[in-house]
């Protein structure tokens, strides 16, 4: 029998594009008493793909869905509520869900009265809502990234056996005190800001995101010591431009601001991920130079190394400025380690272009990069341009930096061999049982024998060997 809708309110790519200078809400999370037990007896599973932020979004809708009684399991026919926080950034992300959509239409068979939901960056699409609703009747809970809260409300209704659809095209507002259920002990992601006003040429975060919106500094500072208190090790701080953080805030306190204030914090390490290249700063170089508990690592998307590509890409910065400010990083934080992010075949990219982002990667030394092949996506400018490349023209220019990328990567974790580094211990390596791992201060996965008792601390390892995608050494 078809399912009728509880709620029914789809997205709209053209309001999401509007910034209408509406003042951000904080508003204090807490759990309707109604909805309270709806849980009980029940068991959830989310599956989490794309970022960072998604992988901080499903945190604390674990923590929502347990507050509410569910427990989490590991296996999807052992779930009650088996929830898909999908990403849009690139078209193989999307084509890899309704992958997964069309698999999981086989367990809904086996186990009727399991729950299915969809949620995360894709569902602010119109297309993909559309597609979902036609070739997706099995699937029962919508809901975007705006409404992550509301998850007490769609579960009730799909209780109800009702369907719910609700995506909200909004700016967006910041939730505070909502529960959260981190998977790993020691190492923590802490959203420090919302959203992206950037608006790059070819991504599609500003649209599902909403805009940029800080959280307090005192919320995030209370944070990041309560996560210190409960013994955690690291933390991330993340944002789309974690740069940008402040500047809506109107009370003079920047990203730098912020940073000096964290290193006074006693947590051993803290990251931060996502930089953007015009507002990256001396301030915050000047930020990074205390060291202690900011580690030098710094993940810079760069993007392209042709001034004429990065224009039409929005970037607002050329390949000259980015050298730059390394040059001005690397100096005042000697042996800090640079990743970055750069997207090939970029609409009309000419091989001299490319050749362009070759001799920054060169001038730079990346020591690791994601790289892409471009991808049009439907309501963003560029995927208007025209782009007569064939798909093997493509994918060549990928495997060219990519080689060299890797040449560097290797390069920069050579320059180990022989130290003795810090180590934050992980986990016993996937690939081998005998093994611990874990990431130095520099962010280079390690792999060393020891007792499975080191896991979550700080040790002190020799590096024997350096390969590309890893160090090989022994505890010291
Ligand atoms: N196609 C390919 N790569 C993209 N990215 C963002 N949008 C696209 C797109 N349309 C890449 C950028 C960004 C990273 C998170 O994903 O490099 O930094
Ligand atoms: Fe996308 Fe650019 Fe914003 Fe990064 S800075 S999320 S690439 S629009």
């Amino acid at each position: 029998m078809k399912k009728e809708y509880g709620i029914n309110n789809k997205p709209d790519l053209n309001l999401a594009r509007k910034r209408l200078g509406r003042e951000t809400k904080i508003i204090d999370f807490k759990i309707d008493d109604v909805y309270l037990g709806i849980g009980d007896g029940k068991t959830y599973l989310i599956k989490t793909y794309g970022c960072q932020g998604n992988l901080s979004d499903s945190g604390k809708m674990s923590g929502i869905l347990e507050a509410l009684g569910f427990t989490r399991v590991e296996e999807e026919i052992d779930a009650d509520f088996i929830l898909f926080n999908t990403c849009a950034i690139r078209e193989n992300a999307e084509n890899r869900i309704f992958g997964e959509l069309g698999r999981i239409k086989k367990i809904k068979k086996q186990k009727p009265d399991l729950i299915i939901g969809i949620c995360g960056c894709m569902m602010q699409e119109e297309a993909t809502i559309e597609k979902i609703q036609k070739k997706c009747p099995h699937v029962d809970v919508i809901f975007g990234t705006h409404n992550i809260v509301k998850l007490p409300e769609y579960l009730s209704i799909a209780l109800n056996n009702k369907k719910s659809l609700e995506v909200m095209s909004i700016e967006g507002d910041i939730y505070e005190n909502v529960p959260n259920v981190r998977d790993h002990p020691y190492k923590a992601w802490v959203d420090i800001m919302y959203g992206c006003d950037e608006f790059c040429t070819y991504c599609i975060v500003p649209y599902t995101r909403g805009k940029e919106r800080s959280r307090m500094p005192k919320d995030i500072i209370n944070e990041v010591q309560q996560l210190a208190d409960l013994g955690y090790k690291e933390v991330t701080l993340l944002g789309q431009n974690v740069d940008a953080y402040g500047k809506d805030l109107n009370i003079n306190y920047t990203f730098s601001d912020l940073l000096v204030d964290l290193n006074k914090i006693n947590i051993p390490r803290i990251r931060f991920t996502t930089s953007h290249p015009r507002d990256f700063d001396d301030t915050t170089i000047a930020a990074m130079a205390l060291g202690g508990n900011i580690m030098p690592h710094l993940h810079l998307p760069v993007q392209s190394g042709n001034d004429e590509v990065l224009k039409r890409m929005n970037r607002k910065y050329t390949s000259g400025e980015y050298i730059e400010k390394m040059n001005k990083l690397k100096e005042s934080v000697p042996g800090i380690s640079i990743t970055t992010d750069i997207i090939v075949a970029f609409p009309g990219e000419t091989e001299e272009q490319f050749q362009d982002t070759m001799k920054l990667v060169d001038a730079i030394e990346f020591e690791g990069a994601f790289t892409f092949i471009y991808s049009p996506r439907i309501g963003t400018p560029a995927a208007k341009y025209p782009n007569p490349l064939t798909e093997d023209e493509k994918k060549q220019r990928l495997l060219t930096l990519n080689k060299k990328i890797n040449e560097y990567t290797l390069k920069g974790n050579k320059r180990f061999e022989g130290e003795i580094v810090e180590v934050l211990v992980d986990g016993i390596s996937k690939t081998d049982a005998d093994m611990l791992t874990g990431y130095t201060r520099h962010n280079k996965l390690i792999n060393f024998k020891g007792p499975k008792e080191l896991i979550g601390q700080i040790v002190s390892v020799k590096v024997k060997r350096s390969f590309t995608w890893h160090l090989l050494g022994e505890l010291e």
